[in-house]
């Protein structure tokens, strides 16, 4: 399976699914394709010798459509069976959505339907919530709405910041998605469950 991944900045869990897929593991990562071209990712996709590719999203201020066309372009090119979103920060149209639908994955730091959106952490903290965590999910028209592939949780601990709580929930991104990845790529619709 032909595997691109999308990331709009530092690529960490881009990083630990490419270092996920090899031996006999059914995928291989074939694109990293980042919408800034400051995104660190960009560097660590190249030294693992993954062909990358930038789409900035600004030239297409207000034309979503030019821009996910020119994401189209190069995709097609890329031939991926499967797309997952890695720290991709662009809302992507239902056409877009519809044309991978099934195909394409994403992780959310939240354990959904609990917290869609951004500030997660802060979200979760505010509300006195004693566990948050990450979710992997198909990618839906809907804003972080699709089957859920996989789950991780982490105790909120007491002084916990939004910033601390990242942290714990990043650590269970990196083993998470890759399981998931794996699955998936078998053909496994399965969840995974972690701790
Ligand atoms: C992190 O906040 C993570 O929770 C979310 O995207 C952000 C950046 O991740 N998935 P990455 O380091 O670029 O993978």
């Amino acid at each position: 399976e032909r595997v691109a991944i999308l990331i709009s900045g530092s690529g960490s869990n881009m990083v630990t699914l490419a270092d996920s897929m090899v031996g006999d593991h059914p995928a291989r990562p074939v694109l990293v394709l980042s919408n800034r071209p400051d995104a660190g990712g960009l560097e660590k996709a190249a030294a693992r010798g993954i062909p990358t590719a930038v789409v900035d999203h600004r030239p297409f201020k207000g034309d979503r459509a030019g821009f996910e066309a020119a994401l189209q372009a190069v995709l097609d090119a890329a031939r991926p069976d499967i797309i997952c979103l890695a720290g991709f920060m662009r809302v992507l149209s239902a056409d877009f959505v519809q044309h991978w639908q099934g195909r394409i994955l994403n992780i959310h730091p939240s354990l959904l339907p609990k917290y869609r959106g951004l500030d997660t952490h802060a979200r979760a903290l505010a509300a006195g919530e004693s566990e948050a965590g990450c979710t992997v999910h198909e990618v839906t028209p809907a804003l972080d709405d699709g089957p859920v592939l996989g789950q991780a949780t982490v105790p909120v601990r007491p002084g916990d910041t939004p910033e601390t709580l990242a942290a714990r929930v990043l650590e269970q991104e990196h083993r998470l998605y890759p399981e998931v990845l794996r699955r998936f790529a078998a053909g496994d619709r399965r969840p995974v469950m972690l701790n």
